[in-house]
C-alpha cells in the first residue's frame, strides 16, 4: 500500500518536528522581557514541586497550570531527596526529576528550575542532605571549602543530567533559565567576610556551567551580572533590579501561606493575589511566579520546620489534592488572559505615568503599531472610587487594578470576582476489609497490632551522664530517640500516701516529648511553629522502689532556613521531678541510656512485605488509646476516583503509610481558640500570613492525603504508628468532592455622572453581569440548592436570602441549568424582576449541586 497524503503530511510534520527539536532556542533578555528565539515574552510561572505530588498526578497538574493561563512551570531541586548519601543519587518515584521535566515539555510550557540546591522550601533542612552537616570541618551557605565542593558537585550533577536530556532550551529543551542559591540576601551579612565571597562564588560556579540560559538570584542584592537579581514577597510592584539590562522578575508571589501543627489555617484573598500581581506587571513586570500554584504534599518526613504540617495546600490556586481552589484558580486564569491582551503593548510599548488622584494612578503601554494597553489602579485600602481617564470614567473599587487592553474597555478588574466558586466536601468512607484478606469474615476489618515496650528495646547505642543532642545523636534516620533511666523512691515519700503526686519538670531545645514512667505514659510535651523549645511541667506516677524513667524525643521536622540554620539543636537539656519530701531532685545529671529509633522502625514494620511477620497479633478488636501501637489492615481503594485523604481526627500522632509509602506524619493538634480568626476576609490592604486565618480551636490537618496511584485493586496494606493513643476503629478514607458550584455576582455600579461629559461609567466591557456555572468533568447540575436575585449574603456553601429577593430565582435558574453541565444567566430584566430593592446594587447568588 502506497503512502496517502495523510501519512506522508504527518511524516514531513514529524520530521518538522524533529527538526525544532533539534534545534536549541537562543534566550536571551533586556530590561523589559525574556526574548526566546527573538521573541518578547510575558511569563506566568507556576511552582509545582515534583516530590509533592506524584508521578501519576504530575501531567494533570501541569495541564490544569496550562488552562489556567500559565507557560512556565517552576521548581526547585531537591537535594536531600537526590543525593542520600555522599555520590549515593536517587530520580525515581516522585523524585523523577527528568521525567517531570519532559513532562512539562510535552504540554508546550517552559520550565524554571530552581536547582538552589540550598532551598528552604519548608522542606526538612532546607533541601540539604544532613549528611553534609557531618563532614567535618562543612558549614552551609559560606565561604567553606567542604560546603562548596559539595555544593559544586552536585549542582553540576543536575547540570549534567538537563545537558545529558537535552534539557537546557539552548538544546532544544524546556528549561528557559535557572536559579543559584536562594533568598541569601538576608543572611548574606551574618556570614561577615565570608558571606558575599560565598555569594559572589556561587553566581561564578553557576555561570561557569555554561548552560545556554540565564540564571537568576532572588532576594540577592548584590548579584553580579548577568546573573539577575529578582523579588521574592506578597508584593513587587516597587522592586527594580539592580542592573538596568534585567528585567523586573518576581519569582516568589505567596498565593497564601504554609501551615504548622497546632496553629490556624492562613488565606490570601485572590482578589488582593490579583491585585498584586496587576500592579507588578502595571509596573513593568514580565516575569511573574506564583509560589505555590500547586502546594501538594511534605509526604513521610520531608516536611521541614519544625512543625511544618503534612499537607502543604497553601491556599495555593491548585488544592493539594489537585482540584482547581475556586474561585481562586478561575479568577487568575482570567487575570491571565487580562494580561495576555496586553502582551505586545506592555513588553514592547512606551510607558507613561497618569496620576488620577491621590491614590490612584493608570499607567499607558502604547506599541510601535499603535497598541494601547491602560492598568488604572485604586491603592486605597477603604474607599472605592471614580476616575477620569481618556474622556471616560471608571469606577474602581479599593485595592483594585483594572485592565484595559484597549486603553478603553475593561476587560477585568482584580476585586471583582466573577469565577464561579466550589463546595468541596470530603466525603468519609468506611475502610473496606479487603477481598485478599487472611480472614474469611469481610464484614469485619481484620486487624494487625503490635505494641512497643516505652525505652530501650535491644542493645543501646551508649550510656552517658547527662543529655546529648537529639539531632547530633538521630541524625534525621528518625523523629525518634529514646532516653531512659531509673530512679529509686524511699517509702516514706509523702506522695506515695496520697499527698499531691510529683511533677516531673522538662526543658528541651525541641521539638516534641512523651514520658513514660513505669511503661505508662505520664504525659507530652511541644513546641510549636513559632518557639520550637519547650518547657513542660508534667505530674507522674512514681512508686516505692526503683522506678524505670523513659523518655521518647522528637523532631518533628528539620529547621529549613536562617543563618547558621544547621547548628540549631533539638532535644533536652533538663530534667527534674520535684515534690519530694526534701524537695527536688535533678535528674540530668543521671546516667541516661540512649536508642535512636522504634523497635518497629528497626522490624520495617511499615513495609508492604513484612506481611507474614510474626510480629504482629490479629484482632479485629483493636486496642484503643494505647500508646506506641502500630496498627496494620488490608484494605480496598475507596469507591470512586475522587482524590483521597485519611481523616485521622480520632488519633494521637504518629506516622502512617500505605503499601510502604510514606503517607507522613499525621498529628490532629488543634490551634489555640482564642487565636484571631476571621469570618469574613476583608481583602483590602496589604496582605500579612496571620491576616484571614481560619480553623481557630480546629485540627490544623485532619486529612492526609493518599495518592490514588498508590491504591492497588485490593490487599492494599495500611500501616499506622500511634504514639499516644487513639482509636483505629474510627479512621476513615474521605474522598474529596466538588458536590457543587456557585457563583455570586452584582449588577455594574450606576452610572455617576462627574461632568457633564460623562458618558457612562464603564465597567465590563458594557457586557451585561452574568453567572456563570459549570460542574467538574462528568457531572450535571441535578439541583439548585439556592439561588437569590436581590441582597444575599454569605459565602458558598452558606448563602442566605436578605430581606429583598425575587421569589422567582429559584425556578428561573431551574430552567435554564438543571440537567446542564454548564449555564449562564444575566443579571437582565428578561430575567430577573429589577422592580425588587431599586436604587440598590443588587446581586444574584447560586449554589447548584453537581452529581
Ligand atoms: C541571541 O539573541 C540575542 C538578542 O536577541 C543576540 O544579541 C545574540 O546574538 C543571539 N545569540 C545567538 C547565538 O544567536
Ligand atoms: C507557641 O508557643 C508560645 C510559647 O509557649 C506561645 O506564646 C505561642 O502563643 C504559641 N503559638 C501558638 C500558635 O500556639
Ligand atoms: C513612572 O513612574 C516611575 C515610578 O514613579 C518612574 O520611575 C518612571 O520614570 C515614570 N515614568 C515616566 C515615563 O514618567
Ligand atoms: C477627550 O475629549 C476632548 C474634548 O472633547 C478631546 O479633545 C480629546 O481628544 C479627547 N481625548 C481622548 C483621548 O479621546
Ligand atoms: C548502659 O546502662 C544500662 C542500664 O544501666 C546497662 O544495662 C547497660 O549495660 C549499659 N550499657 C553500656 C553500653 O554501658
Ligand atoms: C553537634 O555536634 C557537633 C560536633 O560534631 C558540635 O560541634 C555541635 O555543637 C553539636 N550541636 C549541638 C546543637 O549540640
Ligand atoms: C540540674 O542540673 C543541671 C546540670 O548540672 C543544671 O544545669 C541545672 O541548673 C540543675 N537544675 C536545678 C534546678 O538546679
Ligand atoms: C553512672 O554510671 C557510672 C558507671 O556505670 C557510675 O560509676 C556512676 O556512679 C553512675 N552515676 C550516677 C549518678 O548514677
Ligand atoms: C490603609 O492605608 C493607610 C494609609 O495608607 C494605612 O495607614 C493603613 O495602615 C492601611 N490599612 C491597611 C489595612 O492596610
Ligand atoms: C438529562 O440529560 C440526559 C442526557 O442528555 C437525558 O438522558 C436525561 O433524560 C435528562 N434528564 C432529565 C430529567 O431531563
Amino acid at each position: 500500500m502506497g503512502l496517502s497524503i495523510i501519512s506522508l503530511h504527518c511524516l514531513i510534520l514529524g520530521l518538522f518536528l524533529q527538526l525544532a527539536v533539534g534545534y536549541g532556542s537562543n534566550v536571551s533578555y533586556d530590561s523589559r522581557s525574556f526574548i526566546i528565539d527573538g521573541q518578547r515574552k510575558l511569563l506566568i510561572s507556576t511552582a509545582i514541586h515534583y516530590p509533592r505530588s506524584v508521578p501519576a498526578m504530575w501531567p494533570g497538574l501541569i495541564q490544569l497550570a496550562k488552562e489556567g493561563g500559565a507557560n512556565v512551570i517552576e521548581s526547585y531541586v531537591f537535594w536531600n531527596g537526590h543525593e542520600l548519601s555522599p555520590d549515593n543519587y536517587y530520580f525515581e518515584g516522585r523524585y523523577d526529576l527528568v521525567k517531570f521535566i519532559k513532562t512539562v515539555q510535552q504540554s508546550g510550557m517552559y520550565m524554571m528550575l530552581r536547582i538552589g540546591p540550598f532551598v528552604a522550601a519548608e522542606w526538612n533542612f532546607g533541601g540539604v542532605p544532613v549528611w553534609l552537616h557531618y563532614v567535618p570541618g562543612t558549614v552551609f551557605r559560606t565561604d567553606n571549602e567542604p560546603w562548596k565542593y559539595y555544593m559544586k558537585k552536585f549542582t553540576t550533577y543536575i547540570v549534567n543530567l538537563m545537558k545529558k536530556e537535552r534539557l537546557f532550551a539552548s538544546q532544544g529543551g524546556p528549561i528557559i533559565m535557572a536559579q543559584v542559591e536562594n533568598e541569601y540576601g538576608y543572611y548574606e551579612q551574618s556570614y561577615g567576610d565570608g558571606g558575599k565571597k560565598y555569594a559572589m562564588w556561587a553566581a561564578k560556579m553557576a555561570l561557569s556551567q555554561n548552560i545556554g540560559v540565564p540564571w537568576i538570584m532572588c532576594q540577592q542584592w548584590d548579584a553580579p551580572a548577568p546573573v539577575i537579581n529578582t523579588c521574592n514577597g506578597f508584593y513587587c510592584d516597587d522592586f527594580t533590579p539592580i542592573s538596568s539590562n534585567s528585567p523586573k522578575i518576581w519569582t516568589e508571589n505567596w498565593p497564601g501561606w504554609f501551615k504548622t501543627f497546632g496553629d490556624v489555617d492562613p488565606h490570601r484573598p485572590v482578589e488582593d493575589v490579583a491585585y498584586a500581581v496587576a500592579r507588578f506587571f502595571q509596573k513593568g513586570g514580565s516575569v511573574h511566579n506564583y509560589y505555590m500554584y500547586h502546594g501538594g504534599t511534605n509526604f513521610g518526613r520531608t516536611a521541614g520546620g519544625p512543625f511544618i504540617t503534612t499537607s502543604y495546600d497553601y491556599d495555593a490556586p491548585i488544592d493539594e489534592y489537585g482540584l482547581p481552589r475556586l474561585p481562586k484558580w478561575g479568577h487568575l486564569k482570567e487575570l491571565h488572559g487580562a494580561l495576555k491582551l496586553c502582551e505586545n503593548a506592555l513588553i514592547t510599548g512606551e510607558r507613561t505615568n497618569v496620576s488620577l488622584g491621590p491614590q490612584q494612578e493608570a499607567n499607558v503601554y502604547i506599541d510601535s503599531s499603535g497598541g494601547c494597553a491602560a492598568f488604572l489602579a485604586n491603592m486605597d485600602n477603604k474607599t472605592d472610587t471614580v476616575v477620569k481617564f481618556r474622556n471616560m470614567t471608571y469606577h474602581l473599587p479599593a485595592w483594585s487594578v483594572s485592565i484595559l487592553p484597549d486603553c478603553k474597555n475593561v476587560v477585568y478588574n482584580t476585586a471583582k470576582v466573577g469565577s464561579q466558586a466550589s463546595v468541596i466536601d470530603m466525603v468519609p468512607e468506611d475502610l473496606r476489609p479487603s477481598m485478599v484478606s487472611p480472614s474469611k469474615d469481610l464484614k469485619a476489618l481484620q486487624w494487625e497490632v503490635f505494641v512497643e515496650k516505652p525505652g530501650i528495646w535491644a542493645k543501646p547505642e551508649f550510656n552517658m551522664t547527662g543529655f546529648v543532642d537529639h539531632i547530633n545523636t538521630t541524625k534525621d534516620t528518625t523523629d525518634y530517640l529514646w532516653l531512659t533511666t531509673s530512679l529509686y523512691v524511699d517509702s516514706n515519700e509523702k506522695f506515695l500516701k496520697g499527698s499531691s503526686s510529683p511533677v516531673l519538670s522538662v526543658k528541651s531545645k525541641g521539638h516534641a516529648l512523651h514520658v513514660f514512667v513505669n511503661q505508662e505514659l505520664q504525659g507530652s510535651g511541644f513546641g510549636n511553629g513559632t518557639v520550637f523549645s519547650f518547657e513542660s511541667e508534667i505530674p507522674i506516677s512514681l512508686k516505692a522502689g526503683k522506678n524505670e524513667i523513659a523518655l521518647l524525643s522528637m523532631t518533628v521536622g528539620l529547621q529549613t532556613a536562617g543563618p547558621k540554620y544547621e547548628w540549631i539543636g533539638a532535644g533536652l537539656t533538663s530534667v527534674e521531678i520535684k515534690g519530694f519530701n526534701k524537695g527536688t531532685v535533678n535528674l540530668t545529671k543521671f546516667n541516661w541510656t540512649y536508642k535512636i529509633g522504634l523497635l518497629g522502625e528497626y522490624l520495617n514494620l511499615y513495609k508492604g512485605e513484612t506481611l507474614k511477620s510474626t510480629n504482629w497479633v490479629s484482632t479485629t478488636e483493636p486496642p484503643k488509646r494505647k500508646p506506641l501501637t502500630w496498627y496494620k489492615a488490608l484494605v480496598d481503594p475507596p469507591s470512586g476516583k475522587e482524590p483521597v485523604g485519611l481523616d485521622m481526627i480520632h488519633m494521637g500522632k504518629g506516622l502512617a503509610w500505605l503499601n510502604g509509602e510514606e503517607i507522613g506524619r499525621y498529628w490532629p493538634r488543634k490551634s489555640p481558640k482564642h487565636h484571631d480568626c476571621v469570618d469574613h476576609c476583608d481583602y483590602r490592604g496589604k496582605f500579612l500570613p496571620n491576616k484571614c486565618s481560619t480553623g481557630c480551636g480546629e485540627p490544623t490537618q485532619r486529612w492526609y492525603h493518599v495518592p490514588r496511584s498508590w491504591f492497588k485493586p485490593s490487599g492494599n496494606v495500611l500501616v499506622i504508628f500511634e504514639e499516644t493513643g487513639g482509636d483505629p476503629t474510627q479512621i476513615r478514607f474521605s474522598k474529596r468532592k466538588a458536590s457543587g458550584v456557585c457563583s455570586l455576582v452584582s449588577e455594574d455600579h450606576p452610572s455617576i455622572t462627574v461632568d457633564s461629559w460623562t458618558t457612562a461609567v464603564k465597567d465590563t466591557n458594557d457586557k451585561k453581569p452574568t453567572a456563570q456555572l459549570s460542574c467538574p468533568s462528568n457531572t450535571r447540575i441535578s439541583a439548585i440548592k439556592f439561588a437569590s436575585f436581590g441582597n444575599p449574603s454569605g459565602a458558598c456553601g452558606s448563602y442566605n436570602q436578605g430581606d429583598c429577593h425575587d421569589p422567582n430565582s429559584a425556578s428561573v435558574l431551574e430552567k435554564v441549568c438543571l440537567n446542564r453541565s454548564d449555564c449562564s444567566i444575566e443579571l437582565s430584566k428578561e430575567n430577573f424582576d429589577l422592580s425588587y430593592c431599586p436604587g440598590t446594587v443588587r446581586s444574584l447568588a447560586v449554589e447548584a449541586v453537581c452529581s
